[in-house]
């Protein structure tokens, strides 16, 4: 189905660290590749200049966008304007619907904190800015099942939900992308993809730094927020999920959802909760912050293919490496004697570097009949030539193309799953930086042997 493109990208928030971090990089990606071809307006609070801007994008480019392609920031230069003001003041969007100039579809990038998305969109909403429009907007979207339906709301007033682009960025990365492409394009995983062959499945998601100054943010999200109810659970819903109907378009994010609905809300004996030592004492946190930064959950999804599959999840700030990784265990052949030990698997690590492996068994050389486990590894080296997830989420967005966006039932469905399990349910464990969380996770995992600890 082919949509409309829009023909301008306006970011709010243009001064701010998203922008910095990951908006930038992205335009200048997109324009090395010629597909910048809009203008690119960024709003922002009164006292900054284009020049300022600019500044800003080449400095932000040069750190975080893997280095200047003198055409490219060149053509981000040129296409980018500056709408300075407070976002409750109707003049900004007077000014902002004047350097719109002849667009006639603009998209709007809400790269602002969550509390000040309302106001945002009635100034759209009240200056006629929002006429064939689309928005975009990150992560988080409400904090608990309640708000995410009252921010839903908000934005219906406005905007269809095919004109609403929720950017979860895990849904952006290549190697989340492939879990589909490995189990739906190769013959051989499709038979053994369920309860049948699959005794359990974990993910890990593992940072080896803190909270990186984001102190304030994180007493508000914690772990289970911040990435187990989207990112996580996003990659669940791509391990899980049933194969798309080729021919709707929604079909993929229709399969992504139904996962959700089948994951039994979280129990509190599913989950346990770690703090590491040394948390309290970052800046913008409470000295009696019971905060996690470390989670571990066990999930089950009540569908005809996983039925008695649990689904392991561990996410957590000073680990001891920055990996996340996907390991799905099989079922043990019935010869015993000759199969002991590891059993198959495939394990996907999703990042820092992109890593496809098979855990097979081989015959042990010498005069037993017996079996060693090895590994078949297909290691993805960057070329360069990648497109980062924000990147092609911004490029998806300004062609309509909603596949890899969270879609409203499907956010209201993944906080349903973890609503049981929001705040001080359960005691959080105090953990020392640098290891694998506190050590009551590994009952989560006890009937499997325990968890996988991916290497760095
Ligand atoms: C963000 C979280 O959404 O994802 C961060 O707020 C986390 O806490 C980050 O570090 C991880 O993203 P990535 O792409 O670096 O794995």
């Amino acid at each position: 189905m082919s949509l409309p493109r829009s023909d301008a990208l306006v970011f709010f928030g243009a001064t701010g660290d998203l922008a910095y971090k990951k908006i930038f990089p992205a335009f200048h990606a997109m324009a090395r590749r010629g597909h910048l071809d809009f203008p690119v307006i960024g709003v922002a609070r009164a006292g900054w200049t284009i020049e300022r801007l600019r500044a800003r994008a080449r400095d932000s480019v040069a750190t975080y966008g893997g280095g200047i392609d003198d055409k490219a920031i060149a053509q981000l230069s040129a296409q980018l304007r500056l709408v300075g003001g407070d976002y409750e003041d109707p003049a900004t969007y007077a000014a902002l619907r004047q350097a719109l100039a002849d667009a006639r579809r603009p998209a709007y990038y809400l790269a602002i904190p969550p509390s000040m998305f309302a106001r945002v969109v009635e100034g759209l909403g009240r200056s006629g800015c929002a006429h064939d429009a689309r928005v975009i907007l990150e992560k988080p979207f409400g904090r608990d099942l309640p708000s995410a339906q009252a921010l839903n709301r908000t934005l219906h007033t406005l905007f269809d939900e095919s004109a609403i682009f929720r950017i979860d960025h895990y849904l952006g990365k290549d190697p989340v992308q492939n879990l589909v492409i490995f189990r739906f394009a190769n013959t051989f995983v499709d038979p053994i993809w369920n309860r049948h062959y699959v005794e359990s499945v974990q993910i890990t998601m593992a940072e080896s730094f803190g909270v990186q100054g984001r102190g304030r943010f994180y007493e508000e999200a914690g772990a289970i927020r911040d990435v187990i109810q989207n990112h996580m659970l996003q990659v669940v819903s791509f391990l899980a999920m049933e194969p798309p109907i080729a021919t709707y378009h929604e079909s993929i994010r229709d399969e992504r959802v139904k996962v959700f609905q089948a994951i039994r809300p979280l129990r509190p004996e599913d989950l346990v909760r770690g703090q590491f030592r040394g948390y309290r004492q970052e800046d913008g946190v409470a000295p009696d912050s019971t905060v996690e930064t470390f989670a571990a959950v066990r999930l089950h999804i009540d569908s005809w293919r996983w039925d008695g599959v649990p689904f392991y999840i561990r996410a957590g700030k000073c680990l001891p490496s920055t990996t996340t990784e996907v390991l799905v265990t099989f079922k043990r052949p019935p010869l015993r004697k000759i199969a002991l030990g590891e059993t198959n698997y495939f394990r996907f690590r999703l990042s820092p570097d992109v890593i496809i492996a098979i855990g097979a068994r081989i015959k042990k050389p010498g005069e037993q009949m017996a079996s060693e486990p090895t590994e078949l590894k297909v290691v993805h080296y960057p070329d360069g030539d990648e497109m980062d997830a924000y990147e092609r989420l911004l490029g998806d967005a300004m062609a309509g193309d909603g596949t890899l966006f969270a879609r409203q039932d499907g956010v209201e469905a993944a906080w349903a799953i973890v609503e049981p399990i929001l705040g001080n349910v359960t005691p959080v464990h105090d953990y020392a930086p640098g290891t694998w969380g506190p050590a009551d996770s590994a009952r989560l995992t006890e009937q499997v042997g325990g968890w996988h600890c991916p290497a760095s």
